[in-house]
């Protein structure tokens, strides 16, 4: 209950790309929402386009139950940025105005944006033009700043290492380069982590910008020394030339071209994102859901639920908004790597 005493009545939406541990972030916030603080939770469909379209429904507390294991989001998402100007299509300037007006009528006390860096900007805005908002951050890029971990990464890193695993066999059976592209837009914590967890070779991220003759000497050095295969772990989001569109497949092309070593790539793509969450994605979800409905009732608007120093805890909306948290060169995790061999082709 609020300050006035009267149960609040909050929305919540999922915006931007989907991951694991969405459902249960919906489950964490509505369950807690219902059951501790009595409140009406109404779930909006497909991101801001539901908002703008005025698409709503009311989620029960049977509505969240059975959803925790569940991959995607039960509520839809969309991609949509109601403050983005194209300057193409008509009636864009309304989009705010529509949100204002459905958020009064659908007589919403406050928003719950489950997102990354798109939606936390976008939910900043709102909170700019007077909405009581709170931002749940959710990506398998780990990218939001203000949040040491975000759901999904967990999921996404297991699947990624799992995919690394069964490359090694295959790779050794046939004595080749195998360049596996992972996602994570424009960081390199899931290449990171997943390239580290299933041995990768080498290891390329956007943050540490590589040399392509220092990566090709690596591997004629590995095959030198009768090294029988190599693993190369490749963000997507590393620089490749102009008109290529995907960074494991350029990379793979240019590394049989230059060593003459048998090569193949691996595009992991949406795989990634599919799926149940692991238990540490639903604990974590389940976590920021309940602490969002915790700040909803303490009435501390404009802010994002974050993990910090092993805590539970939230950071301003504002202080997050625009930002991303990429891996630091110096990370210690990298220079680790660098010890036992990796190459980050630098
Ligand atoms: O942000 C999650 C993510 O999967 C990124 O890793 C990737 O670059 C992007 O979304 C893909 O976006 P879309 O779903 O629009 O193709």
């Amino acid at each position: 209950m609020g300050k006035n005493s009267k149960p609040k009545r909050i929305g919540i939406l999922t915006a931007g790309g989907d991951c694991p541990g969405i459902n249960a972030a919906i489950r964490g916030v509505g369950k807690t929402a219902i059951v501790k603080y009595g409140m009406t939770v109404i779930g909006i469909s497909d991101g801001y386009a539901g908002l703008i379209n005025k698409e709503y429904r009311e989620l029960t507390e049977s509505d969240l139950s059975g959803i925790l294991t569940l991959g995607g989001t039960i509520l839809g998402t969309s991609r949509e940025k109601p403050f983005k100007r194209s300057g193409k299509k008509k009636d864009e300037t309304r989009k705010p105005l529509l949100i204002k007006e459905h958020y009064e009528q659908m007589a919403l006390d406050c928003l719950v944006c489950i997102g990354g860096n798109g939606t936390m900007k976008t939910a900043h805005m709102l909170s700019e033009e007077g909405l009581n908002v709170v931002g749940i951050p959710k990506t398998i890029d780990n990218d939001i700043w203000g949040t040491d971990i975000t759901f999904g990464f967990d999921s996404a890193v297991n699947i990624a290492t799992e995919a690394i695993d069964r490359l090694h066999s295959t790779a050794n059976s046939h004595k080749r380069i195998m360049v596996i592209e992972i996602m994570g837009h424009n960081a390199g914590w899931l290449a990171l982590y997943s390239g580290m967890a299933g041995g990768g070779d080498v290891i390329l991220i956007p943050e540490i910008p590589h040399d392509e003759k220092v990566v090709m000497e690596y591997l004629r050095k590995r095959a030198d020394n009768n090294k029988p295969y190599t693993i190369v772990v490749v963000a997507e989001g590393i620089k490749v030339p102009e008109g290529e569109n995907s960074a494991g497949r350029y990379l793979a092309k240019r590394i049989q071209e230059e060593t003459g070593l048998e090569t193949r790539e691996t595009v992991l793509g949406y795989i990634q994102r599919g799926g149940t969450p692991s238990p540490m994605d639903r604990v974590l979800a389940s976590r920021f859901g309940a602490a969002g409905a915790t700040l909803i009732a303490k009435e501390e608007y404009g802010r994002m639920v974050a993990h910090r120093d092993g805590q539970i805890t939230s950071v301003k909306l504002s202080e997050v908004a625009g930002k991303t948290k990429l891996v630091k060169p110096d990370d210690p995790m990298v220079k680790q790597a660098r010890e036992m061999g990796t190459s980050f082709g630098i």
